[in-house]
């Protein structure tokens, strides 16, 4: 079993559309799949569901409470709260609140091949705890020169946990998301991401579709060609890591 943060303290750059995603494709690869919400937004939630239940929460697996996650025909989901946003409150002066996540799924995570962590736009101790349970990261950002340069916090938070925690967390990929076709945008781009010496997905292009999907109103085969094939690089790539990493 591994677990898989979405990651990007910016907003609005994909981390909920490219976990619905994989929520959506990976079960396809026969893998068992559960998918965390840990964003007081609760976006992901709201694609998967008409009404935010009482529970189970994500609220409720931060502070250590038993919970049975809710099935769907392909996957399950532990879904958001708003009671979310009062976390910091509720955990602070708790020991090693970081671990509260972990300390949650080590319960049921035998259940699953994989899961995927929603969440929200912020370095905030909710994204922590995303971290410190997880195994690797996926980084949507924007397919802008600017939205690559501005992960550097992130990677100095990686590199935090790693110096104080000796906990290593794997880098699976950048996905450039929003792609506009643009001759000058690619290459800068390219050439930005070249430095960096990580793995990079196929860009997801910017199209209206997923304005629709964000809200359930349409599915994932709606999708062109393009998109598909960008789609398909991500779910490959995800697997190809899930088999080195023996999760499977
Ligand atoms: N490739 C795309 N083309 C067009 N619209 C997209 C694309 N990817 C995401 N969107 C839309 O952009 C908005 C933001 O995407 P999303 O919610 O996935 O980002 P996020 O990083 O999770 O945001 P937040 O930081 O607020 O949680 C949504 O309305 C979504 O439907
Ligand atoms: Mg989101």
């Amino acid at each position: 079993m591994k677990t898989i943060a979405i990651v990007n303290q910016k907003g609005g750059v994909g981390k909920t559309t490219i976990s619905a995603i994989l929520l959506s494709f990976l079960p396809k690869k026969n893998l068992k799949v559960l998918g965390v919400d840990i964003d007081p937004q609760a976006n992901l939630s709201i694609i998967f569901l008409k009404n935010l239940p009482e529970n189970p929460t994500s609220y409720d697996l931060l502070l250590g409470k038993d919970i049975e996650p809710l099935k769907f025909k392909d996957f399950d989901l532990v879904p958001s709260t708003l009671k979310l946003a009062r976390i910091d409150q509720e955990l602070s002066g708790v020991v090693a609140r970081e671990y509260r996540l972990l300390k949650g799924l080590s319960k049921i995570k035998e259940l699953y091949d994989v899961i995927i962590i929603d969440t929200p736009p912020s370095l905030s101790l909710l994204t922590l705890n995303a971290l410190f349970a997880s195994d690797g990261i996926i980084v949507p950002t924007e397919a802008k020169f600017l939205g690559i340069v501005g992960l550097s916090n992130l990677w100095e938070v990686l590199r935090e946990i790693k110096e104080y925690a000796d906990k290593e967390i794997d880098v699976i990929g950048i996905v450039p998301n929003l792609f506009e076709k643009s001759v000058s945008l690619q290459r800068d781009l390219l050439n930005k991401l070249n430095e960096l010496q990580i793995k990079v997905f196929h860009p997801i292009p910017k199209r209206s579709t997923f304005q629709y999907f964000s809200l359930g109103e349409k599915t994932l085969d709606d999708l062109d060609s393009f998109t598909k094939e960008s789609i398909k690089d991500l779910i490959e790539g995800v697997v190809e890591w899930l088999k080195k990493e023996k999760a499977f």
